[in-house]
């Protein structure tokens, strides 16, 4: 064979702008977006968090502008955290009508019907401890008393309005728990979202400043997944698909699209990936030194996402990204 005699066959659909969409296999929607949306009880309060640009910490009265703009950019879903009045030890505020997220949860229903209120059901945020559950006397996290308070939590939610419900504590049984109190209650409709794959990850750093949740002492270690485990990723998968979740997440996502892709071909259900808080730091903090195009390596890292096998994807990159994407109509 000459050297003019080598195959080239990829390269020549490559040729045209045309061609090259006409064989792409993943595109990146605005519908696939979900936006973060960090809400404190602080009226006035609009504070932007330092390891996140262009992320703040909203009180109910500054959020409705946050809200405009998000739907303006195109993207329909918000993913609401709290920011209590006041932490306890089991974190009852999460299940208050008058809780932070009760009140944003009808606002925002109120005022946009068209906006999709998808709440994260933790007690991380809104323990005194920080962690994600109710602790024993020698601090270790009691799984059972845990589920009750998640299904006082998650019934809140879905009272005041909640369209989706996502578990992110890593509770054994959670999605069992939740699935029956929501029925129960009448909320038979209401999707759950599962945090159902979460590794203990370092990656969450921002988010912890964000709403003051790091644990005061110890780790989530016992809860949450090893990062260089894959094998328990499917467990994990499987208990929740079979308690019912209907859309099973993994996060973080960047260092985990193998699982991301495990998980997709396993489960026929909707695949989420949480592109977090430290993913996000990492690209402004490059493009603040204008060492990356910040919105060209966003749209990159989000269609891999796409790519390992995600169909939603919750990251605080959706609001800029949204006006440069498509939709589905
Ligand atoms: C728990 C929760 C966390 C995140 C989402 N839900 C924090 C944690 O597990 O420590 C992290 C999200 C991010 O880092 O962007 N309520």
């Amino acid at each position: 064979m000459s050297l003019f005699d080598q195959p080239r066959r990829p390269r020549r659909l490559r040729n045209s702008a045309l061609l090259r969409a006409s064989v792409r296999q993943n595109v990146l929607f605005q519908n696939d977006l979900i936006m973060p949306v960090f809400l404190t009880h602080v009226d006035g309060t609009k504070r932007e968090i330092p390891s996140m640009p262009g992320i703040f910490n909203h009180g109910l009265d500054t959020v409705p502008a946050e809200i405009d703009a998000i739907l303006e950019a195109g993207i329909d879903k918000v993913i609401l955290f709290g920011v209590p009045e006041h932490k306890d030890a089991e974190g009852s505020d999460t299940w208050h009508d008058d809780g932070i997220i009760q009140r944003g949860v009808r606002l925002l229903k109120e005022r946009w019907p068209e906006l999709y209120v998808i709440t994260d059901v933790c007690f991380c945020e809104y323990t005194s401890h920080g962690h994600c559950g109710v602790l024993d006397e020698h601090g270790a996290l009691l799984n059972d008393p845990t589920l009750v308070n998640l299904q006082r939590q998650a019934v809140s939610h879905a009272s005041a309005g909640a369209d989706m419900v996502a578990p992110s504590g890593m509770i054994d049984g959670m999605i069992g728990a939740m699935r029956a109190a929501l029925d129960e209650a009448g909320h038979e409709t209401t999707p759950i979202m599962s945090y159902a794959v979460k590794y203990a990850s370092a990656f969450y750093g921002p988010f912890r400043d964000a709403v003051d949740s790091a644990p005061t002492s110890g780790d989530r270690k016992t809860y949450q997944m090893d990062p260089a485990n894959s094998r328990d990723a499917l467990v994990e998968a499987e208990l929740d698909y079979e308690q019912g979740a209907d859309i099973l997440m993994v996060k973080p996502a960047l260092s985990y699209m193998d699982v991301i892709r495990a998980v997709a071909e396993r489960f026929d259900v909707p695949i989420a990936a949480y592109n977090v808080s430290g993913e996000y730091a990492m690209v402004k903090a490059a493009a603040q030194r204008g060492w990356i195009d910040g919105d060209a390596v966003a749209r990159e890292l989000l269609v891999s996402m796409k790519r390992a096998g995600a169909d939603l994807i919750l990251s605080y990159h959706a609001r800029d990204l949204g006006p440069s994407l498509p939709n589905k109509g």
